[in-house]
């Protein structure tokens, strides 16, 4: 079990996650991140260095004293990296290949990943998808993601850094951010928090597997302190259309709307599922909270981050 951790995009979503997680199992963390936390001040006992991680001289600084590294940053999502391929390359590919060539050169033997198991995999040709899944993703994001894992996988082949790669699918959860481009249970709590309208992309039968970030965040925890290696999915292993999301949020919320259905978008594919056993049976977790409970808990953050001002 590493002693300390350095993560990398520690303040973001997941991130954050990551290191309560960490901090409770009593690892010591040092965060790499561009910002500070957006919903949280700084947090007790977390050594912080605000940076960017493509820079070598701020990276080799935040890698000093750790012994493992868990990634979970990146400059793009899904839907926006086509606009800039040589961008996503530029932030993501190159700075996480340099990474693989400082861990190196520090001794630092442990890394984790999140990759995507959304996009890696392009359009599905089963159901649900296991890791050996052909790879033939279709936006920037999912070849790049699918790039860095081969680079981390060709280190872990020639010069023996210790690697888990986890795939993970659609998760969801308090700190969630609310600009709406990446995430439709955060998005939906937080327009029904302001009054607004929600929108579904199609007919809503399309379908995604949805997990709880704290679940998500147990199974990094898992595979940093396991002698494991390889690539695993990280998802819930269950399928949920938009529609279900529409009547868990209706649910959660006790609030009655009706969203407006607009004309579906093409890099939409009409289902995809993980399949988790791999993960299951490697690092002994299993998703715990269900989708009522997730969304409940993500309702009661939204309103707490939307009280009014006295
Ligand atoms: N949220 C999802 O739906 C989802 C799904 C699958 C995979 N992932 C992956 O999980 C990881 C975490 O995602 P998230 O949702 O928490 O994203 P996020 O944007 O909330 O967090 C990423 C964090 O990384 C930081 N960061 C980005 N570029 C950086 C740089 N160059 N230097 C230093 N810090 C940098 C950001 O400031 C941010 O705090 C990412 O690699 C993402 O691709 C996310």
């Amino acid at each position: 079990m590493p002693k300390k951790v350095l993560v990398i995009g520690g303040c973001g979503f997941i991130g954050s996650h990551i290191v309560d997680g960490l901090l409770a199992a009593g690892t010591a963390v040092r965060v790499l991140d561009r910002r500070p936390e957006a919903f949280r001040e700084p947090l007790p006992g977390v050594e912080y260095i605000f940076g960017d991680f493509s820079d070598p001289f701020q990276l080799l600084e935040s890698l000093e004293g750790v012994d493992a590294v868990m990634h979970c940053a990146s400059t793009t999502v899904p839907s926006t990296s086509n606009i800039d391929p040589v961008a996503d390359i530029s932030g993501n590919l190159i700075s996480s290949v340099r990474l693989l060539k400082l861990l190196r050169q520090m001794n630092i033997g442990k890394l984790v990943y999140l990759s995507s198991g959304g996009t890696v995999y392009g359009v599905p040709q089963a159901d649900p998808v296991s890791e050996d899944h052909p790879q033939n993703p279709i936006s920037s994001y999912g070849i790049v993601k699918s790039a860095i894992e081969k680079y981390i996988f060709m280190e872990q082949e020639l010069h023996g850094l210790s690697a888990v790669v986890l795939r993970a699918s659609n998760p969801y959860g308090p700190r969630q951010g609310h600009t709406g481009i990446q995430g439709i249970i955060g998005t939906y709590l937080w327009k029904l928090a302001r009054g607004e309208d929600l929108e579904v992309w199609g007919d809503g039968t399309v379908v995604r597997d949805f997990i709880y970030v704290k679940d998500m965040a147990d199974i990094c925890v898992a595979a940093l302190n396991s002698e494991a290696s390889g690539v695993y999915n990280a998802g819930a292993g269950e399928g949920t259309s938009v529609n279900e999301i529409v009547e868990a949020v209706r649910h959660a919320t006790g609030r009655d709307f009706q969203p407006t259905y607009k004309v579906a978008r093409a890099y939409d594919v009409p289902r995809i599922v993980l399949d988790i056993g791999r993960a299951q049976e490697t690092f002994a977790w299993s998703p715990k909270v269900s989708l009522v409970e997730g969304v409940a808990e993500s309702w009661n953050w939204v309103q707490s981050q939307v009280a009014p001002a006295h």
